[in-house]
């Protein structure tokens, strides 16, 4: 079986590619037998494949009816490995403001009607952003981002769905009124916090626990929100304030509560997507280190200018400073000399074909927010037009990128494969014949949220730059595979944490009104590993919450370090990584994690009762960067990387689970060591 995403050679019969983890199975729309991806009929019932799934009705009250096949796939197949687990999420509710009204103005048919167009747009917008319904109420919606599966960025995915939904139920306000005289609002209402996702059913019910008060809250919120408003806690607000405008209501009592909480209206999403863009808008720290990635930057950039195309990876994983040394380059590469375009694909970006090469489109034919069709495409024809008149066939594919009105009759009748050969086309010949004017440097960030046809698109493009003067810069996670390694022109910077000088050039920087003791220096070093992200984010939750003081020009800490948690948005980025493992790996972390950051083979291998298949497991988890082998003699160890990743490993497993591993852990140390214990 040939993979569909690498094109590796698999054994017949496996399930995921043994190189990539890609899924290489159909589910069959007739019966949900899992069949080979290169059969035509479904051996179970005879379904033709290729044949569209006729649709069903939905059927609120079951979750495999409404839940889309994208997400049905991924959730059941990670569910064994999280169930049982505490995950953090951010819970939406959302109602009918008027319900009663509408209910007592209508007949029950057409209220029914009503609210079958507004789960419609309730589920297609929170399923947009991956967030699970767990229940539709009579009048509203409860869902989750963040489980079953973690995501990073919860709270901006659920910011996200409620910006939609409001919009989107603003447009059918118009249908109703038009169609019942009636008002049709809805009230949106946020919180994020732990959760313990319970069992997952075949069905996809998910059974979950609140923990504390977090889904009430929510519910709180949604109360509480005006007609047509988005009402978020502080909590998400926390989260997700960098990317969206908010507007504080002040303090307000919540039920069960001692103290009133603040609450924040979310007004819209702000023109800041990316964490670097939010870092630079808050103000960078002083660029650090990095000087060898620099020069390895600027060759390959001398090189392709002088017409020998390059491509280069920055790869490292999430918060290494990848971003940050992109933006370093483009600073001292800025001028006119060359031409610097850069795109990014985002976390919930993967379903939207061409979605960075439409950023570079935008940038390069400077095209603003709000400016009119018309004015666009003068524009981009005097461009296209400028580099040469052999381009004006790409015209066609580009107003089609960028989602504009096209006159081209013929392309319009094309089959959607040659319409792809087209924009292929269009843009790799915009892109040579730009370097041919000037040096172009093309950025590609967070490749791992790639969608297919941009990927296809990549490898395309990489086939002709050999001797174009193009520079393709491509940043991603060590977990994302690709195909162009073996160019000879393609050249992979491995980006690393920061050394231990550096990293303390870092902190000094961020807490720069003041020396730092030493014990906070350490307690920085040793829980962020020399991950900048997780310096920083660390040292300012520690900053928020008090736990940092200015005594006589000095940081010191105020609570004892033992004390002292991973931020939410660390332990976020972390829980999501080890979300994506394989279900062995992951579980082989978290049994690992409760011995401890070092631990030994030999305990591991007694508690869990592998055999061979734990060295294996655990060469795979050193391949992912997640453990180190600490030493050989007199018996393996292994170590966590991040000290990090142990806690926030063991943070999500039910103390029950931790218990029985403790226990278990007691008694392999006593048989193992019986005779040194003696
Ligand atoms: N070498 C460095 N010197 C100073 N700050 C850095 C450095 N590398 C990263 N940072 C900061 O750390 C944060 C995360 O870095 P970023 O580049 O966004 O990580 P990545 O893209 O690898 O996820 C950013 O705020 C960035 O400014
Ligand atoms: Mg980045």
């Amino acid at each position: 079986m040939k993979c569909p995403k690498c094109q590796f050679d698999n054994r017949e019969g496996v399930k995921f590619c043994e190189k990539c983890g890609t899924s290489i199975e159909l589910v069959c729309a007739k019966c949900g037998a899992k069949i080979p991806l290169d059969r035509q009929f479904c051996g179970e019932c005879g379904h033709d494949l290729s044949r569209p799934e006729e649709a069903a009705p939905i059927d609120y009250n079951q979750p495999q009816s409404y839940t889309p096949k994208f997400l049905a796939e991924k959730i059941l197949t990670t569910r064994s490995s999280i169930e049982g687990e505490r995950k953090l999420v951010t819970v939406l509710f959302a109602d009918v403001a008027n319900y009663m009204s509408m209910s007592e103005n209508l007949d029950p048919e057409e209220v029914h009607q009503i609210m079958d167009g507004c789960f419609k747009i309730l589920m297609g917008e929170i399923h947009k952003y991956e967030g699970t319904i767990n229940q539709f109420t009579g009048d509203g919606v409860m869902a989750l981002f963040g489980a079953p599966v973690a995501h990073e960025d919860h709270a901006q995915r659920a910011c996200h769905a409620a910006l939609s939904i409001q919009k989107a139920v603003g447009e059918y306000e118009q249908k109703i009124k038009k169609d019942h005289g009636l008002d049709f609002k809805m009230r949106v209402g946020l919180n994020s916090g732990p959760v313990i996702v319970g069992a997952i059913g075949d069905d996809l019910r998910m059974d979950y626990t609140a923990v504390g008060d977090t889904t009430n809250l929510a519910s709180r919120m949604e109360g509480m929100a005006g007609s047509g408003a988005v009402m978020v806690s502080t909590d998400t607000y926390k989260m997700a304030r960098d990317f969206f405008v908010f507007e504080s209501v002040g303090k307000v009592p919540i039920k069960g509560k001692e103290k009133p909480q603040e609450a924040y209206e979310l007004i819209k999403a702000s023109e800041v997507e990316t964490r670097i863009e939010a870092a630079a808008a808050r103000g960078l720290t002083k660029f650090v280190g990095r000087g060898q990635e620099m020069q390895v930057l600027k060759a390959a950039f001398e090189k392709a200018k002088s017409g020998s195309g390059q491509v280069v990876g920055i790869v490292g994983e999430a918060g290494v400073g990848k971003s940050r040394i992109l933006l370093e380059v483009r600073n001292m590469l800025s001028g006119d000399e060359n031409t610097y375009l850069e795109g990014r694909c985002l976390h919930y970006g993967g379903v939207m074909a061409y979605l960075p090469m439409l950023d570079i489109l935008r940038l390069y034919f400077e095209i603003k927010e709000g400016e009119q069709e018309l004015e666009i495409k003068k524009n981009m024809k005097e461009k296209i037009l400028q580099l040469h008149e052999k381009l004006q066939n790409a015209l066609s594919p580009f107003q089609d990128l960028l989602s504009l009105k096209i006159e081209d009759e013929a392309y319009l009748k094309l089959e959607p494969q040659q319409k792809r050969e087209r924009t292929f086309e269009a843009l790799r010949d915009l892109f040579v014949r730009a370097s041919q004017h000037k040096p172009l440097v093309l950025a590609v960030e967070d490749l791992h949220w790639i969608d297919k046809t941009t990927e296809e698109f990549l490898d395309y493009l990489i086939g002709s730059l050999a001797n174009a003067r193009i520079l393709l810069i491509l940043l991603y996670r060590p977990e994302y595979n690709h195909l162009w390694g073996s160019k000879s022109y393609y050249t992979k910077i491995g980006v690393d944490q920061l050394s231990t000088p550096t990293s303390v050039e870092l902190v000094q920087s961020i807490l720069e009104g003041g020396d730092v003791v030493p014990e906070l220096r350490e307690l920085i070093l040793n829980r962020t590993g020399g991950n900048p992200l997780f310096m920083e984010e660390f040292t300012h939750s520690l900053l928020e919450n008090g736990t940092i003081q200015m005594k006589d020009d000095q940081y010191v800490l105020s609570r004892k370090t033992s004390e002292i948690d991973v931020p939410d948005t660390i332990q976020g980025i972390i829980a999501a990584r080890i979300d994506r493992l394989e279900e062995n790996l992951k579980r082989t972390m978290q049994v690992a994690s409760v011995i401890g950051r070092d631990f030994a083979f030999r305990i591991l291998q007694t508690i869990t009762g592998m055999k061979e298949e734990l060295k294996s497991h655990l060469i795979n988890l050193q391949g992912l960067e997640f453990i180190y082998e600490k030493r050989l003699f007199p018996e393996l160890e292994y170590i966590f990387k991040h000290i990090l990743t142990q806690e926030v490993a063991y943070n999500s497993l039910l103390a029950k689970r931790r218990k029985e591993i403790h226990e278990n852990i007691g008694k392999a140390i006593e048989t193992i060591y019986a005779e040194r214990l003696e």
